[in-house]
């Protein structure tokens, strides 16, 4: 057993004291209700099963309001009905004694006028998309009737800015009400946030862009939002620097990407947060990323752990391919403090005791990653087999995808 690995070892974290580091990352698994685009009862036992005593879990990406959507049956929390769904996922979370956050979605210019057809997106202010500037990301958009173009979106207005950021503020309080335990910012992955950070998509003359400064602009007005919910201990937000030569995410580039990451986190670093999230830049179909048939030999380093750790004193969650083993070093090094795992813990509801233990992994099926269904959802079974479907997924030996931590050297 490993128990004396810091990974397993308590933390505080805002106002909470975690009883361990691992911690659900937040999943798109676009499960919503239709057309309330609410959690349904399948989303409660699904972070029910991944709850345990002084854990963390993240909330799948959540919009803050109609337009803020680009993903077909992905929750909200601007609607009572949302609200109320999500009331009894965290109630479900809380009685196993985890704590969970909302992560705050707005995807900017990811959404599609298509959107407008959705009856309770229709209602909403204003399509099409909204971004920095009228630059479309390259690619297709996914929307209820497939993939498409994307299509060019529509800048903000200086006073639109101040509404989107109320929009944002609604949110916050709508997650109070939900009785979430803090809120978490979506500033990553070329969503709204990163399309104001990155020069790429933001080509604005107003004090939203322009310098580093201005870029950054909207990060903090809208963290300053909900931290004026919230309080700083309950507030946290995620950020996906990326570096010439490896992945960017959404389309969103700059020509120095370090000073525009440092210039955000050393920013961040002031509002003295609950967590900053960092993800790493190793995504499926990156070079850096190997899934569990592939090599095992992921012994990848942890870029953007490495990177900014010196210009963040507060506490520093990582995530992005992370395995067993590369988890415990990035935490006993102090590069991370918490490690945020995302297809391990879809496919292993007691990811964190597994871990501890050594237990064989169930391995994860991504073809019903994103699927409409209870399958690949809430099926996956704990060890003892006493939830979930039993032995209806292949097993893999934790050393085959980075050695397990009950064998390494402590
Ligand atoms: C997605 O739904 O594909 C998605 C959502 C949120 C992210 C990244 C990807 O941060």
């Amino acid at each position: 057993m490993s128990k004396s690995s810091k990974l397993f070892s308590p933390v505080k974290v805002g106002d909470f004291e975690l009883q361990h580091r691992v911690v659900l990352a937040p999943l798109t698994r676009t499960r919503a209700s239709e057309p309330d685009l609410a959690p349904r009862g399948m989303s409660v036992t699904y972070y029910s099963q991944r709850a345990s005593k002084g854990g963390l879990l993240i909330s799948e990406a959540t919009c803050i309001s109609g337009e803020g959507m680009g993903y077909p049956h992905t929750p909200g929390i601007w609607t009572p009905e949302q609200v109320a769904g999500w009331k009894r996922v965290t109630d479900a979370v809380h009685s196993k004694g985890g704590f969970m956050m909302c992560q705050l979605w707005h995807v900017g210019r990811i959404s599609h006028p298509h959107y407008s057809d959705h009856p309770l997106i229709q209602k909403g202010p204003c399509l099409p998309s909204v971004s920095a500037s009228d630059i479309p990301a390259k690619g297709k958009a996914q929307t209820y009737g497939g993939f498409v173009p994307n299509a060019p979106p529509r800048p903000l207005k200086l006073e639109e800015i101040k509404r989107v950021c109320d929009d944002y503020r609604k949110a916050a309080v709508n997650a109070k009400a939900a009785g979430f335990d803090g809120v978490e910012l979506h500033g990553a992955h070329g969503y709204l946030i990163d399309q104001f950070l990155n020069s790429s998509s933001n080509h604005r003359s107003d004090r939203y862009g322009g310098s580093i400064a201005n870029r950054c602009r909207l990060l903090f007005e809208v963290v300053e939002v909900l931290i004026s919910v919230w309080g700083n201990t309950r507030v946290a937000c995620r950020l996906s620097p990326h570096c010439k030569g490896t992945m960017t995410y959404g389309d969103c580039n700059d020509e120095s990407p370090d000073e525009l990451y440092t210039y955000a986190i050393r920013g961040l670093d002031k509002y003295r947060l609950m967590y900053l999230l960092l993800s790493e830049p190793r995504w499926f179909g990156t070079k850096y990323d190997k899934d569990f048939a592939g090599d095992p030999g992921l012994a990848i380093d942890v870029i953007n752990g490495r990177k900014f750790r010196p210009h963040y004193t507060g506490v520093l969650m990582g995530a992005g391919g992370f395995t067993p083993t590369a988890a415990k070093a990035a935490v006993e090094e102090g590069v991370y403090d918490l490690i945020a795992m995302g297809r391990w813990f879809i496919a292993n509801p007691d990811l964190p005791e597994r871990l501890r233990s050594g237990a064989p992994l169930n391995q994860y099926d991504r073809d019903t990653f994103y699927a409409y269904h209870e399958e690949g959802y809430t099926d996956y079974p704990d060890a003892a087999g006493s939830i979930g479907t039993p032995n209806k997924y292949p097993l893999v030996e934790q050393n085959r995808i980075g050695a397990s931590l009950a064998q390494a050297k402590l």
